[in-house]
């Protein structure tokens, strides 16, 4: 039976709003109430609630935090597509060649570690995955590592799966589509796949970039981190760059969003174009 939902205060949207951004960064403002509104009275309907306070309590009184991952999910904007920002992708092409070529100069570890730090349903780092893979071929003995994280556990077993509607992966060039990606025959080719061997490459974890500790044990070559510090106010921008520069290896790169930039951030990171930053 439907239940007839108590609207929204704006002092249950103050309460919502502090707690999204504590359990999360993301900063809704002043302006979102119809955002949360609509997203949280599906969640309301579905455990058939009669008032966003009751919500609420269910969500801070849920020891076990799942809850709070359907709000954060249900909160959470996962727009995202294959080879979004082409530029980044040029310019991880010639830096792996850059970085394959001194690599073999001056010795080190052939492995490429990159993270796809905010990675949504996994289109980031598959298209990071097709070039860098197609980039090694011409360096044989080199790895790829990709990590890929995020916040929404309903992304993430979207993402782990790799498979794409024919209709959404123009945007791959046609010679990584073709090496890359298989019909799935059982879904009557409408479907394409990320071929097994690059889904091997791609480590899925859930995690959260507000964490006290980031438990990585190898710094990355570079930390792809976009269309997420958006939401973020400037001092929750600031620590996570911070955070970001002592897990990159020296001479590592950050890469953000198009329409984000660290103006006013205080970071050790050296300017290298717009949107990208380097470690010295
Ligand atoms: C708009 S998508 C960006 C996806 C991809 N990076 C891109 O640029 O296409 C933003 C992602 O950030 C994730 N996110 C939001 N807050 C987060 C947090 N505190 N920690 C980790 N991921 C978070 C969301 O779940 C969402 O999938």
């Amino acid at each position: 039976m439907a239940v007839d939902i108590k609207d929204l205060t704006r002092g249950e949207y103050e309460l919502f709003r502090k707690l999204v951004y504590n359990k999360s960064g993301i900063n809704l403002g002043d302006q979102k109430m119809q955002l949360v509104r609509a997203r949280l009275g599906k969640r309301l309907r579905e455990k058939g609630m009669g008032s966003f306070k009751q919500y609420y309590d269910h969500v801070v009184d849920d020891p076990s935090g799942e809850e709070l991952c359907g709000l954060l999910d249900s909160i959470s904007t996962n727009t995202t597509h294959l080879f979004r920002e082409p530029r980044h992708f040029d310019f991880l092409k010639k830096m792996i060649a850059q970085w394959a070529s001194d690599t073999l100069r001056c010795g080190g570890e052939k492995i490429l570690r990159v993270w796809s730090a905010a990675c949504s349903s996994g289109e980031e780092p598959y298209s990071i995955a097709m070039l860098a893979q197609e980039a090694l071929r011409e360096h044989p003995g080199f790895e790829l590592k990709i990590l890929a994280t995020d916040i929404s556990i309903q992304m993430l077993s979207k993402a782990k799966l790799g498979l794409f509607e024919a209709h959404r992966v123009g945007t791959v060039p046609p010679a990584l589509k073709n090496r890359y990606l298989v019909k799935k025959a059982d879904a009557g080719g409408q479907m394409l796949q990320i071929a097994p061997e690059l889904r091997k490459v791609v480590t899925f974890a859930r995690f959260n970039l507000m964490s006290e500790s980031f438990p990585f044990r190898h710094g990355f070559h570079v930390i792809f981190c976009r269309n997420v510090m958006i939401y973020f106010d400037r001092p929750t921008q600031e620590a996570l760059v911070n955070k970001f520069a002592t897990h990159l290896q020296v001479g590592g790169y950050l890469l953000i969003g198009h329409s984000e930039s660290l103006n006013g951030v205080e970071h050790p990171l050296a300017y290298v174009e717009p949107t990208i930053y380097r470690k010295k």
